[in-house]
């Protein structure tokens, strides 16, 4: 499949079989993170695996408990080590975006679904997963497989036009 197919077969899971994902899909998938560009290439990461479904239900929102999601990835990102730019920009955001994406479309590749989620109690999960002051839970990624899937082609309807994103200079 090429990479734009691939893109667009991506789509948000909230809804999971409830099974287990086998170590090495799981590695597969967090090897895409690992080779991820970053600032630099601090790679300011780190990515916490959890998949006990107490701990899950801690630092997550209700519904992914519900969606009986296997696993949920912590992407976090260390602010002592990121990149700066010279006017104090701190690329953590950034580099950690990038990883998760990656992990996004080797999960899509090999049936596993996933699904962004920024909408959290970030201070329960420092608690919960005792991060350091300086590492922050940035995505959480829960992973599993599939109970649900999308129109490939709905990119159609629920996405801009080139026309109203691209201005040619
Ligand atoms: C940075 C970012 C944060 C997101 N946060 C959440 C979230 O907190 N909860 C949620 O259900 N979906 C979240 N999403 C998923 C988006 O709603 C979803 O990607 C978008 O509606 C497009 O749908 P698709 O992923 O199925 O193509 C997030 C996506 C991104 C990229």
């Amino acid at each position: 499949m090429n990479v734009l197919s691939l893109m667009k077969q991506r789509c948000s899971v909230r809804k999971y079989e409830d099974r287990p994902i086998e170590r090495e899909k799981l590695l597969y998938v967090l090897e895409a993170a690992r080779v991820a560009p970053s600032a630099c290439n601090i790679q300011p990461w780190r990515f916490l695996v959890v998949q006990d479904r107490e701990r899950i239900r801690r630092i997550a929102p209700v519904w992914v408990t519900e969606a009986k999601a296997s696993a949920v990835i912590v992407a976090c990102g260390d602010h002592r080590q990121a990149w700066r730019r010279r006017d104090g920009k701190d690329h953590c955001d950034i580099d950690i975006a990038i990883a998760v994406d990656h992990m996004t479309l080797a999960a899509s590749e090999i049936g596993l679904g996933t699904c962004w989620i920024c909408s959290f109690d970030a201070f329960a999960i420092a608690v919960a997963l005792e991060l350091a002051d300086h590492v922050e839970p940035i995505v959480l990624l829960p992973i599993g497989y599939p109970a649900e899937s999308k129109d490939a082609n709905r990119h159609v309807r629920d996405r801009k036009l080139l026309d109203e994103i691209v201005s040619w200079r």
